[in-house]
């Protein structure tokens, strides 16, 4: 037995076996070495759901709000509760590693992963994704707060490099990381794909070295992103403790670099110590070094029903009231006639595409949410308009058979709910690791008569036959490393004409050919098009007593892979909403997407409400919200801008060439419109309620800042009070104010609570480059207690 660090056992390995434990044995396992009490760890992706080691074949989990919807809750006991839920569904899967949350910024609106991101603002973010660690760590499981950093955006995502400045860095990009560590006690990290300033995070020895380990005292394991490790030898020595899926870079490689005195073989203990920490942690390695199975437990579905409740109250506490005219809402539920309206009424939007997507266990689309929420009322729906970027998927009953590449035995039997099929590496039928053939077939009646199109996008090869004939080829010329999420980028279509009201059959037969480590198909279907729709909504819209209009985007749009191209809500869904509002002044916009779109429509709507897309219940709480059983409990975590090139960042956007310029530096979001003085659509911190509030004289109490809130209406509601720190002077490239503080408070009609909001060392600092410390800021200062980044309540002087 080797050396001992607290109550860990560092067995004496050779340093062959060393390099085993530093890299994985299938896409989602750690290799482990079981004899010497090392077990292997199971990562598993969130963050909104434990989706599960395999992509589409997991069985169903509880399925959460994404990332901002999670951020407009402002309420870090809630987002315990998801934390832990979460985690009790990683372990339900066997998991001891939690892929999760996603700790980068939103400094585009346009980033593809915004979905997963919680907030435009660092404090906000840091104090939810405490909160998350919190809860899914108190379970056993290790969170792993990702992408280390800067991770804002898709373009290019394995190999661009973020041009930021140090005080950028680490006044914005950092801090959710370092509360991460500092506060949250987090597992551990995962570095980034994208490099900073010219380094590849994971070669970047001062990020994952100098400021991780030795300034915030990390001491779990750092992951890559998947295949995010480049080199041997500079990733190694920079910090990173395992390389995965791997080994591509490392294992054997790794290995020969010591040998050949290019990585210390203390660099390499120092790896294997910590990846035995995590493992002991989670109770996956022994800490005495005893034996430990190499199995991990089988992935057990989880039970639909126990985490519905904080999915629902979750989904209900993110939905913001951007404006309520004449208090339309909540909408009153002895109504006769209501017109639903809207490409995202009748389908549930409820997340965004790529790793983070989650089989959900059921879903309730807001159309039949609200009939059920309205038994008695005469509810119409017409879709009005399409907002799909792509041929839609199909969704369906699809079932797929497996088959070695050169034989014709169906070797296993599968049934997912849509044809889009991710294999990482675990292929059933024994086919793991082999070429295999798949056939998904399902089948459709045509409601209306003429051209439909098929498409295929595949990482392999594919033929779609509708009724025995080929209408689609696809063959893949993409790297196996570039088509995961690549389904913008070829997309192989074909059309049918058929005639209405006949039954169909599809079949697709895919081999996964040269593609071994990600497999995947997708299928879409678009019906001909459907001339009358708009008019028909509109008209519906005119002879209902209300309207409600569901417009956003879709998983085509928001997706890891790539960013959005465009602010606009897709699909001329803005002249829907501004056609129903016209015929109906009982009119309700409702947006179903994961980042902020363009709002120009709602000087032209009565009342709108952002539902995000809000998890398997999403349903239901949009009901629950819409006719005043649930309040509107959200704030804006992002800004909405009026138009795109007001966002900050806009001029550095899109990138060019190998490099995203951080132009904007420190004026990310409402600091860069409060410096500029552009007023953006809808405030950071915006959203209103469905009472009202009065807010009493701010004092000093202690270290804190105090304000009375008294709930002035009829009804329960809650209240956010922000907290920005001001900032006097002329310099126009820092933030005249930045967030420090927030609380919620919930109240009943009638009732005072104080809002108590902490001032400390970290108020008033800044990032000093020469101390590498945060130092205080000199010269007066005061905070703002605001309602919105724009709606600012009371100054009060610190001394
Ligand atoms: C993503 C990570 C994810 C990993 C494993 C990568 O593509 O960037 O966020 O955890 O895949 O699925």
């Amino acid at each position: 037995m080797g050396r001992r660090l607290e109550l860990i056992a560092v067995p004496d390995l050779s340093l062959d076996q060393k390099v085993v434990v530093l890299s994985g044995r299938s896409f989602q396992e750690t290799a482990g070495l079981e004899t010497f009490g090392i077990g292997s760890l199971k990562v598993i992706d969130g963050p909104f759901g434990a989706r599960g080691a395999d992509y589409s074949l997991s069985s169903p989990a509880a399925h959460f709000p994404c990332g901002p919807a999670l951020g407009a809750t402002f309420d870090p006991a809630l987002l315990r509760e998801v934390g832990a839920a979460i985690g009790a569904e990683i372990r339900l899967k066997g998991g001891d590693v939690l892929a999760g949350p996603n700790l980068n910024l939103h400094r585009t609106p346009l980033a593809g992963r915004n979905f997963e991101c919680y907030s435009e603002d660092p404090y906000l973010t840091a104090r939810i994704g405490v909160a998350y660690i919190q809860g899914a760590q108190s379970v056993g499981v290790a969170a792993c707060a990702k992408h280390f950093v800067a991770n804002d955006a898709e373009y290019r995502r394995h190999s661009v490099s973020c041009k930021v400045s140090e005080r950028a860095l680490r006044e914005l990009y950092l801090v959710p990381f370092e509360a991460a560590v500092i506060e949250g006690g987090v597992w551990s990290i995962m570095a980034a794909y994208n490099g900073i300033n010219g380094t590849l995070c994971s070669e970047h020895h001062e990020l994952l070295t100098t400021i991780l380990r030795d300034e915030w005292g990390f001491d779990g394991w750092c992951v890559s992103d998947w295949y995010g490790v480049q080199s041997t030898v500079a990733s190694a020595n920079a910090g990173v403790d395992s390389e995965m899926p791997g080994p591509v870079h490392w294992g054997a490689k790794l290995a020969d670099a010591v040998v050949a005195g290019d990585v210390d073989e203390k660099v390499i203990d120092a790896k294997v110590e910590n990846t035995i920490r995590i493992g002991v942690r989670v109770g996956r390695t022994d800490p005495s070094g005893a034996p430990v199975s190499s199995e991990h437990p089988a992935e057990t579905p989880s039970d639909p029903d126990v985490f519905r409740d904080v999915a629902r109250r979750a989904a209900a506490a993110a939905i913001v009231l951007l404006k309520n005219d004449g208090d339309l809402l909540p909408l009153r539920d002895d109504l006769a006639r209501l017109a639903v309206i809207g490409p995202n009424a009748n389908v549930a939007r409820t997340q965004g595409s790529g790793s983070a997507h989650v089989r959900r266990h059921h879903c309730v689309t807001p159309l039949d949410a609200i009939r059920a929420a309205l038994p008695s009322c005469d509810v119409t729906f017409e879709r009005g308009r399409d907002n799909e970027r792509e041929t839609p998927i199909v969704e369906a009953d699809v079932t797929i058979e497996f088959f070695a590449e050169d034989s014709h035995e169906v070797l296993a039997v599968e049934h997912v709910e849509e044809a889009h099929v991710v294999w990482n590496g675990q292929t059933p039928g024994g086919l793991t690791g082999q070429p295999f053939r798949a056939r998904l077939s399902w089948s459709f009646t045509a409601d209306r008569a003429g051209a439909y199109t098929f498409s295929l996008g595949t990482a392999g090869e594919a033929t779609l036959k509708v009724d025995g004939s080929v209408v689609v080829t696809s063959t893949s010329t993409l790297a196996p490393d570039q088509s995961l999420f690549a389904r913008d980028r070829e997309q192989f279509t074909g059309t049918v004409e058929l005639a209405a009201g006949a039954q169909h059959e599809v079949v697709v037969d895919y081999v996964s050919g040269r593609h071994r480590n990600l497999r995947s198909v997708i299928a879409g279907m678009r019906p001909p098009e459907d001339p009358g729709a708009f008019d028909r909504a509109v008209a519906a819209a005119a002879g209902a007593d209300a309207a409600v209009v569901v417009v956003g985007t879709n998983m085509d749009w928001e997706t890891e892979g790539f960013d959005r191209e465009s602010f606009d809500l897709p699909g001329r869904q803005a002249e829907l909403v501004r056609a129903v509002a016209a015929v109906n002044p009982r009119t309700v916009a409702v947006v179903v997407a994961g980042t902020a779109v363009d709002c120009e429509w709602s000087t032209d709507t009565p009342a709108a409400l952002y539902a995000w897309f809000g998890g398997q219940e999403a349903g239901p709480a949009l009901a629950d919200v819409l006719f005043g059983r649930a309040e509107p409990a959200g704030r804006l975590p992002i800004t909405i801008p009026r138009a795109i090139a007001d966002a900050p960042s806009s001029p550095w956007w899109p990138p060019t060439g190998d490099t995203i310029e951080y132009g904007e530096d420190l004026l990310v979001g409402y600091r860069g419109h409060d410096a500029s003085g552009v007023a953006p659509r809808f405030a950071f911190g915006h959203g209103g309620s469905y009472t009202t509030f009065a807010w009493g004289e701010p004092r000093r109490s202690g270290a804190a800042v105090e304000v009375d809130v008294t709930n002035t209406g009829t009804r329960h509601g809650s209240e956010v009070v922000l907290l920005f720190a001001g900032r006097s002077g002329d310099d126009a490239t820092l933030p005249p104010k930045e967030l420090k503080g927030f609380a919620k408070l919930d109240l009943a009609p009638g009732e005072r609570a104080t809002a108590r909001l902490p001032v400390d060392a970290r108020t008033f600092a800044h990032w000093d480059h020469d101390t590498r410390a945060w130092v205080e800021t000199q010269g007066p200062q005061f905070v703002l207690l605001a309602a919105s980044a724009t709606d600012l309540r009371a100054r009060l002087s610190i001394d």
